[in-house]
C-alpha cells in the first residue's frame, strides 16, 4: 500500500506574496500541480494534502483538478514535523510505505520517484531520504551518513556548524517512510532549533535504518522558496516541454523564445515560430503554422491553421483558417474551414461560417455570419444598447460594404449587399441592397468664399489660410 503526502500549509515569507507559495504560477500550472504531476503515475491508493495558510484557497485551486485528495488542515503552522503529524488521525489505520514531498519541489520526475520507492521497499528501511550532492548547498538541510551509508542525521543550513556547512549532501524534502515506524516517533520531536518549528528531518535521525538514494539529476531535487527559484524551475519545465514536442514532431524555429503549458496537445508538423505562447488546454492540429508572436490559450485549431502576431483565446478554428497578423480572437470564437480574420479584427463569441473574409480593421460580437460573407474594412456590430448584448446575423453569401455599422439586434438575409458607410438598423431580406447613409451632394461650380469674407482681421486670415 503506498499513500502520498503533500505538504502544502507553509506561507512561503521568501516569496513577498499575497498568494500561497504552492499556487505560485510555474508553466503553465501551479508549483503544487507539478508536484502531485510527478506522483500520478505511481497510482498511489491515497493522496493526502496538509494545508494551512491560506487553507481555502488551496483546497479549491486542487479539486478543481479532480483527484482524490484528503485535505488536512494544519493550524498553526510549527514546520514541515508539525505538518507530518496531522497524518496521525487520518493514516491511524495504514500500515503500508508513505511518501512525503514538500509541495515546493516541482521538478522531480516520476521515474526518480519510482527507483525511491523501489529502493526504499528493498533496503527494508524505515526511512528512505532523497539526496543529491550540490555544488552549492546553501539553504538546504545537510544529510549526514556513517560509514555504512546509513543516515544519521539531517541539519538544517540554519542549525549547522561551519564544518557541519561544508557538507554538500542535501535532503530533498522527499522521503519515503514505513509508516508505522514514522508515526511511532512523530511524538517526540522538539522544537529546539533556530526557527522554533517541528522539523520533519529530525524524526530521520530518530528512525533505523535510514537510508538515503542520490538522484542522478541534482536539479530534480530543486526546492522553490524565492522568486529566483521561481523562474530558474520555469526555464528548466519549459526546457523539457519543448524537448518533448521536439521529438514528437513539431519544429520550434526559436525554442527559447517560446513557452507551453502541459496542457497543450500538438499534431504533426506545426511550425512554432518565434515569441509564441501556448496556455490552458489546447490542441493544434498537424501542419499547423502559428507565429511569430502568437499567444494561444484553451483553444482547438485543426490542421492547416495560420497564427501570425495574434492573440486566440477560447475559441475553435476549423482546418486552414488564417488569422493576424494583428488579430484579436476573444471567447466564444468559432471559425469554420478556410475563414480568414486579418489585420486589426476583433472577434468575440461570434461564429463565422466557412470562408467567411474579415481582412481588416473590424469588431464582430455576438454575430453569426453564413459561409462566404465578405465583411468589408472598418465594419461593426454594435453589439451593446448600454443595458445588454444582442445578436447580428448575416446570411450566407452576403457582402457588408466598408465602414458599415450592423445594429443588433439586426437580421440580414442571403446574399445581401450592405453600401458602404451604412448605418444598418432594420433586418434587410435575401438578396436586397441596403443603403443606409446620406446621400451625397454636389454643388456645381463651387467656389471657396473669398478670404477677406471669413474674418474681419487681416492676420487671423493669414494664419488661417490652407497649407
Ligand atoms: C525543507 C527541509 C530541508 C530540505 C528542503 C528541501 C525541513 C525542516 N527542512 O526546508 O532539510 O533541504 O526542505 O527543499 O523539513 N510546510 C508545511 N507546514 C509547515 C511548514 C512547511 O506544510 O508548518 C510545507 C511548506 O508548504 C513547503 C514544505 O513544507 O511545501 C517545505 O517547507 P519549507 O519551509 O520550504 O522548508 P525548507 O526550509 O525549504
Ligand atoms: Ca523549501
Amino acid at each position: 500500500m503506498l499513500a502520498v503526502a503533500v505538504l502544502a500549509a507553509g506561507k512561503g515569507t521568501r516569496m513577498r506574496s499575497a498568494h500561497p507559495k504552492v499556487l505560485q504560477p510555474l508553466a503553465g500550472a501551479t508549483l503544487v500541480d507539478w508536484v502531485l504531476q510527478s506522483c500520478e503515475p505511481l497510482n498511489p491508493q491515497r493522496w493526502l494534502v496538509v494545508v494551512g495558510h491560506q487553507a481555502e484557497r488551496v483546497q479549491q485551486h486542487m479539486q478543481r483538478d479532480g483527484q482524490r485528495l484528503e485535505f488536512v488542515l494544519q493550524q498553526p503552522q510549527q514546520g514541515t514535523g508539525h505538518s507530518v503529524q496531522q497524518l496521525l488521525q487520518p493514516l491511524a489505520d495504514f500500515t503500508g510505505t508513505l511518501l512525503v514531498l514538500n509541495g515546493d519541489v516541482p521538478l522531480l520526475r516520476s521515474t526518480t520517484l519510482h527507483r525511491l520507492v523501489q529502493h526504499h521497499r528493498q533496503s527494508g528501511s524505515a526511512v528512505t531520504v532523497l539526496t543529491a550532492c550540490l555544488e552549492d548547498p546553501k539553504g538546504y538541510g545537510r544529510v549526514f551518513c556513517d560509514d555504512r551509508q546509513r543516515v544519521t542525521a539531517v541539519v538544517e543550513d540554519r542549525d549547522c556548524t561551519d564544518e557541519q556547512r561544508r557538507n554538500k549532501r542535501i535532503n530533498g524534502g522527499v522521503y519515503c517512510f514505513h509508516w508505522p515506524s514514522l508515526a511511532a516517533v512523530l511524538p517526540r520531536l522538539k522544537a529546539d532549533n533556530q526557527q522554533g518549528e517541528l522539523y520533519l528531518t529530525d524524526a530521520v535521525g530518530l528512525l533505523d535504518p535510514a537510508t538515503q538514494l542520490t538522484v542522478e539529476d541534482a536539479t530534480e531535487i530543486s526546492g522553490v522558496n524565492d522568486r529566483g527559484q521561481l523562474a530558474a524551475c520555469e526555464q528548466v519545465l519549459q526546457q523539457r516541454l519543448r524537448q518533448q514536442w521536439l521529438a514528437a514532431g513539431v519544429s520550434f524555429l526559436d525554442p527559447a523564445s517560446c513557452s507551453l503549458s502541459p496542457g497543450t496537445r500538438f499534431g504533426r508538423d506545426v511550425v512554432v515560430a518565434p515569441q509564441t505562447h501556448f496556455r490552458g488546454a489546447n490542441s493544434v492540429g498537424d501542419g499547423c503554422r502559428i507565429g511569430p508572436g502568437a499567444l494561444i490559450e484553451d483553444s482547438q485549431l485543426e490542421a492547416d491553421v495560420e497564427v501570425t502576431f495574434s492573440v486566440v483565446r477560447q475559441a475553435r478554428l476549423a482546418r486552414g483558417c488564417t488569422v493576424g497578423p494583428f488579430a484579436h480572437l476573444r471567447p466564444g470564437t468559432v471559425l469554420e474551414e478556410h475563414c480568414k480574420v486579418g489585420n486589426f479584427v476583433e472577434v468575440k463569441n461570434s461564429q463565422l461560417g466557412a470562408d467567411v473574409k474579415a481582412g481588416h480593421l473590424s469588431y464582430l460580437g455576438d454575430a453569426r455570419l453564413g459561409r462566404g460573407v465578405n465583411v468589408g474594412a472598418g465594419t461593426i456590430t454594435a453589439n451593446f444598447d448600454g443595458i445588454g448584448k444582442h445578436p447580428t446575423t448575416v446570411g450566407e453569401g452576403s457582402s457588408i460594404g466598408a465602414n458599415a455599422v450592423l445594429v443588433a439586434p439586426v437580421t440580414l438575409g442571403r446574399d445581401v449587399t450592405v453600401a458602404a458607410g451604412s448605418t444598418i438598423t432594420s433586418d434587410v431580406t435575401d438578396d436586397a441592397l441596403a443603403i443606409a447613409r446620406c446621400r451625397q451632394v454636389e454643388k456645381k461650380a463651387w467656389h471657396e468664399p473669398a478670404a477677406s469674407h471669413r474674418s474681419g482681421s487681416t492676420s487671423e486670415t493669414a494664419a488661417d489660410q490652407p497649407s
